[in-house]
């Protein structure tokens, strides 16, 4: 490999690479990455970008369908307009940040890490607390790249399925729990993608149940159902939230979330965090989305108008339909990879979960404004008069 040495930045950020790149390269990963099913992680960006003549309903990744706050993209203008020092590391720990969510979220510092996305909290935990083939529980089917993180340390998955998938299944959940004891119990809260909510009760219940396990509650779509478990953290010590700013707050590219737990696993997570690693713009990005708590407030109004339009359209058509707390919904149909093949053709992108277990036939798509929804449902009626 050689490196141009103009004096050129962008010239100079050329490699000429003098032979191929072997994927082989002699070097085995270790032994726990080895075993590893990779991430299935399916973009629809590309087929998007290669279609500018449609408007795109990017359905596929429960992302927000519309831009941040303004206030986004204005703080982040107004830091690169100034002294911006994109030189410098960002400030150590996103300080500036916990400062904003002790206020916001009625925590301490001490309760909080800022993270690279919740999946880098997901991993972090992982790393922190996982040996070699620890047990993890993991009620599914639900977010499948946590597994990643787990296998990674080498433990062990036990996926734990109820009767019904669209059903919580609190007394099964505490039953397994105490019978396995697992190190770690991953609980996605709203569920992605079925939107099984578990009370508030009976997170304290399964809490109270297994004081050695850490229970990782995923709230990326907390905003959207309207309720959290922060207030379990208080007596749970053996709780840890996860959140994040890629939804309901609409900066997934930037890549911020948070974990919240008690003081002493915040700082086993700082044992292993790099302090250094969110990066300045997601930082900002944050702080300006969480100040305009009234753009949030109309986003979810949007995606609750939503929804009131959706159980009459599939009534009418007589397609088997499950709304969630979230900002999702399913769909069955006999063909779905045929049927998400069509939707595609009509610009509308959408998550075929027909090949998890449990989930045959069933398609998922991420709900937006009210007038994005509309168009979806037309778009809908074009694919199903074929
Ligand atoms: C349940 C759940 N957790 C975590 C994530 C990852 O979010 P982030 O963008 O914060 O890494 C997702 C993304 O789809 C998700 O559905």
């Amino acid at each position: 490999m050689a490196k141009s040495s103009s004096p050129n930045p962008a010239a100079s950020a050329v490699l000429t690479v003098t032979r191929p790149l072997r994927p082989e390269s002699g070097i085995a990963p270790a032994r726990m990455v080895r075993e590893v099913k990779p991430y299935q992680a399916v973009s629809s960006l590309e087929a998007i970008l290669s279609r500018p003549d449609q408007v795109p309903l990017k359905l596929d990744w429960n992302e927000s369908t519309v831009p941040p706050s303004p206030k986004v993209l204005e703080a982040i203008q107004a830091f690169l307009g100034n002294a911006h020092h994109l030189n410098w590391y960002p400030v150590l720990n996103s300080t500036n940040l916990i400062e904003r969510l002790e206020k916001h979220l009625g925590l301490s510092g001490d309760q909080l890490l800022i993270t690279n996305g919740s999946d880098d909290a997901l991993d972090t935990i992982c790393t922190t607390y996982l040996d070699p083939d620890d047990v993890v529980l993991v009620p599914s089917p639900t977010y499948t790249h946590f597994l990643v993180f787990a296998q990674t340390r080498g433990a062990q998955i036990q996926a734990l399925h109820g009767p019904d998938p669209f059903a919580s299944c609190i007394d099964l959940l505490v039953q397994t729990a105490q019978r396995v004891r697992p190190r770690l119990l991953y609980l996605v809260n709203p569920n992605n993608p079925t939107g099984v909510l578990y009370t508030r009760e009976e997170v304290a219940t399964l809490l109270a149940a297994c004081p050695e396990t850490l229970v990782i509650v995923d709230e990326a779509y907390s905003e959207f159902a309207g309720c959290s478990c922060i207030d379990l953290l208080h007596t749970y010590p053996n709780l840890v939230i996860t959140r994040t700013f890629s939804k309901a707050y609409g900066i997934a590219g930037l890549r911020i979330g948070y974990a919240m737990a008690a003081p002493g696993v915040i700082m086993d997570l700082r044992r292993v965090f790099n302090p250094k690693s969110v990066n300045v713009l997601a930082q900002i990005g944050a702080m300006a989305a969480l100040e305009d708590q009234s753009y949030l407030r109309w986003y979810l109004g949007e995606v609750e108008a939503s929804k009131r339009l959706l159980q009459p359209f599939f009534a009418t058509r007589g397609l088997p339909f499950k709304l969630t707390p979230a900002n999702y919904f399913l769909v069955q149909f006999d063909q779905a990879p045929w049927v998400v093949k069509r939707l595609q053709e009509e610009g509308v992108y959408v998550r075929d979960r027909s090949g998890m277990n449990q989930l045959a036939g069933w398609v998922r798509f991420s709900l937006g404004t009210e007038e994005q929804t509309r168009d979806l449902l037309d778009r809908i009626d074009r694919v199903l008069e074929v």
